[in-house]
Parts: structure tokens; sequence; C-alpha cells
């Protein structure tokens, strides 16, 4: 639909960027803080592990100055639990409240709304140890760490996100490190643990309504639209297949808690069931969200698969389709661009996103994740050229204001990222940030931050509410 008007963003539109506490932080063993799943995970060769990262958590202060001269009104970012509670559970590490406590009150300090991710990739590997999520003493020991973030930050922190891309950890948690390489039945084992993470996820949401009447709290999963690789109808029911497992799957239970019957009904035909105790949808359904946060990078396709094994490809990445035969395979988009990392673009797929989770289910959105990897070039004079990451966000966020102008109610807007980080399996080479952090994949250098090109374009937009992208 053309809009002769486009709608303006509204007066209080929460712009702002993201980041995550293992990707930026380092300080990997620093002040009592235990090892996370991803602190004890294998990297891929050539890139660099998360010890040191982007030295966020003995620079915070100057990070969260340059993103307060961006304009920041939110700045979105995860909580190591491993922080608070070295062996995911039992004795909390007073240094670690103490450090949040402190990024917290900056972050304020600056008239910068926090929104907290409770969990973002960085189980605690105590945990692990004892199953992870296939353990149900997970789940409370979650909603304990839960419990333990609402009494101390609750008075300064609004905005609560309980698990960053769950989804992505189920579909693609070998190549984020979160997958336990000894499951026996790797599919059936994640699909249990997907249900005791949606059975925690619920009891934080109830738990931070009885807690913080006053706060807000929604899921973060990533969401994409799905297309079919031609208009012949298998390869269209391919696509509503994947639709159900990739994405509604995840938000039907968060905001209805239901298993959507699509998605039930794969995991039926393949015998990934999980067991669901007594009293457990009863949790699921008596929790509901405020809002829905979700991750947007690129749109996927796929074709119909009929049953070959060939259909699935170990991609190893986490927005390259794996395939499951019989139900979809993974296809590529002829009318769409790549980025270096083969990532297609799709600007277009984003307001259809946008649409498509406002019209399931009524709820205001926020985009919690959205931006381009790519390999930056640091040019004489401390120079960062990135037109490209400013074209990127520029066609995606013309892409919000029409769906914004189709009558979706989007709230904020936190792309990823803030300042440079670790990506998850590709090194600090695959570089997101408005502000570009001196180190290299294994020459840490002397980690200052350089502004980008696009810090000064983001500085504008915010300070125009949208108005001017150019
Ligand atoms: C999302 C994650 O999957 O995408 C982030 O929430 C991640 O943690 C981001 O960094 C980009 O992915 P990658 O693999 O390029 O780091």
């Amino acid at each position: 639909m053309k809009h002769e008007r486009r709608k303006p963003f509204p007066n209080d539109f929460l712009w702002g960027g993201s980041t995550s506490a293992y990707q930026v932080e380092g300080a990997w063993n620093e002040d009592g803080k235990g090892p996370s799943v991803i602190d004890m995970a294998k990297y891929p060769e050539g890139t660099t592990d998360f010890k040191v990262a982007s030295d966020h958590y003995h620079r915070y202060k100057e990070d969260i100055a340059l993103f307060a001269e961006m304009g920041f009104k939110v700045y979105r970012f995860s909580i190591a639990w491993t922080r608070i509670y070295p062996n995911g559970d039992g004795e909390v590490n007073r240094k670690g409240i103490e450090f949040y406590d402190q990024l917290i009150n900056e972050i304020r300090k600056h008239g910068i709304e926090p929104i907290v991710t409770i969990y973002h990739f960085d189980l605690p590997y105590a945990l692990q140890e004892k199953g992870g999520w296939s353990n149900r003493a997970t789940i409370d020991a979650y909603e304990n760490y839960c419990k333990t973030l609402f009494e101390h930050f609750g008075d300064r922190v609004k905005y609560w996100l309980t698990i960053n891309e769950q989804n992505m950890m189920i579909l693609h948690g070998e190549a984020i490190g979160t997958v336990d390489p000894n499951l026996k039945n790797p599919k059936k084992e994640l699909y249990q643990q997907n249900h005791h993470m949606f059975v925690a996820q619920a009891k934080a949401m109830a738990l931070c309504h009885r807690m913080l009447p006053d706060a807000k709290i929604g899921p973060a999963p990533n969401i994409v639209t799905i297309y079919p690789a031609s208009s012949k109808p298998k390869d269209v029911l391919a696509a509503n297949n994947y639709a159900a497992i990739r994405n509604w799957l995840y938000l039907d239970m968060a905001v209805y808690g239901r298993y959507n019957n699509i998605a039930w009904a794969y995991l039926e035909e393949k015998g990934y069931t999980p067991t669901i105790l007594e009293g457990d949808m009863e949790i699921l359904q008596n929790a509901k969200p405020d809002f829905i946060a979700f991750n947007y990078y690129t749109s996927q396709t796929v074709a119909a698969s009929e049953g070959n094994e060939e259909d699935v490809k170990q991609t190893g990445d986490q927005h390259i389709t794996v395939g499951e035969p019989g139900v979809y395979k993974g296809a590529s988009n002829p009318h769409l661009k790549r980025n270096e990392f083969g990532w297609e673009i799709d600007p277009v797929g984003f307001r259809t996103t946008l649409r498509e989770i406002y019209d399931r289910y009524h709820l205001p959105l926020i985009v919690t994740e959205n931006g381009l990897g790519a390999i930056d070039q640091l040019e004489e004079g401390d120079v960062i050229n990135d037109t490209y990451r400013i074209e990127f966000l520029r066609n995606h966020i013309e892409q919000m204001q029409l769906a914004i102008s189709d009558g979706v109610e989007v709230f904020g807007f936190c792309p990823w990222s803030a300042i440079d980080l670790v990506s998850t399996h590709q090194g600090i080479s695959k570089r997101y940030g408005f502000i570009y952090v001196n180190r290299d994949e294994f020459d840490l250098k002397d980690l200052r931050r350089i502004r980008k090109q696009s810090f000064y374009w983001y500085k504008q937009v915010i300070s125009s509410n949208g108005a001017n992208l150019d």
C-alpha cells in the first residue's frame, strides 16, 4: 500500500540501541563472575573469544556518555546471570549487583531509560552441568534470578525482556553456542528445553506483574516474514509450516499460553513433543506480556520438502535455514541482495513482519535488534565511512514508518548494536556498532572508542524524531 502521507513517529518514540552482556562486557571472570555456557564453548577457528570483548565492564561510563551524545532515549542491554549468581542459583554475588546498580544509575543519570534483557544466551555453566534447560530445576533457578533482579533493580527499570531469541537457541543453538554437545537426541531434547523455557518465561512475566505493578515485560524472539520460494501451493504450505515452527510457536505461547497447532502437529509427527506436567498449561495461560519485543535482520524463504534427508543443510548460521524433511527446506530469494555474510537484506520484509505480528497479537511492538554486520575500515584520521550501514538502517526505518502508517503500534527501535561487540560466531571483525572499538580479532590494541559516520547520522535521526533520515 502506498501512503501519500506517512504518519510521523510518535513523540515519545523510544530510539536507542542494543547490546548483550557477554558480547560487550568482557571481564569474563572478574569480581566473582561464574562461567557461562558461552565462556565454555568452542569458538570457530580464527575468531576471538569473549574474554575481553569491548571491555564495556570497565569503560561503561564512556560508552553511556557516547550513547547520550547520540540522543538515546533507551538503552537495551542484558544482565549476565553469572555475575548475579555465579553458579546459577545459591548465593548472590554482591559485586555483580553493584556493577549493574552502577550501570543502571549511569544510564539514568544521562536521562536514558534502561531496557533489561534478563537472559541473552549465557546460561550459567553450573546449571548446564546439571542438565541446563533439560532439567526443570533451571526453571526455578531462572525464577529466583528474576526475583533478585526485580528486587534490586525494579525501582529503576521499567522495561524487562524475558529471554532473547529463544527460537534461535532451539533452531540454531549450535551456531550460537548454546547447545550442549552431549545431547543424545538433540531435537527431542531441545523441544523439552523449549517447553521449560516457556514455563520459566511465563513465571517471570507473572512475577514481574506481582512484584512491579508499574513495570512492563515481554518476550524477545527473532521474528521474520517467511516467503514461499514460488506461488506453487506446496511452497506456500511449506512457508506456512516454517512460519508456525519458527515464529508463531513462540509468540502464541507468550501471548495466549498455548501451543500453535501447526507447530504442535510438527512436533507430534517428528516425535519431538515435550513432556508437559500438570499445572504447566495453567502457568502458561495465566501469564501475559505487556508488549512484544522482536529482533529482525532478514526475511527467510523456503520451499516444499518431499521428505528428502538432503533437504537438511547444516548451515552453522542462525539466518540460513537448516530445513526439515517433509516440512520445508531453505531457499534463496532471487529478489534480494545479500550482505557480506550471506544474510539477505529485506527492508520491505521488515514492514511485512511488523504488520504480521501486530495483526496476530494486537500488542505494542518494540524492535530490539536490527542492523548490518560488516567489516568496517578504520581510515586515516579516525574515520569510518560506514555508509552501507546508514543505508541499511535508513531503509529499515523508512519501512517501520510505513508500518506505523499502516496502523501498527510500534513504540521503539533499538538497532544492533549500540557499540561494536563480538558477534555470536563471527568474531569482532563482523561489526554492527555506531561506535568503533579499536581492536582486532586477537590484537586488543587500545580498545579506544571512535565515532563512525553512522553515529552522526543516527544522532540526527533521533533529534529529528525520525523525520530526517538523509
Ligand atoms: C541475534 C542475537 O541473533 O543476532 C545477537 O540476539 C547477535 O546476540 C545478533 O549478535 C547478530 O548475529 P551475529 O551472529 O552476527 O552476531
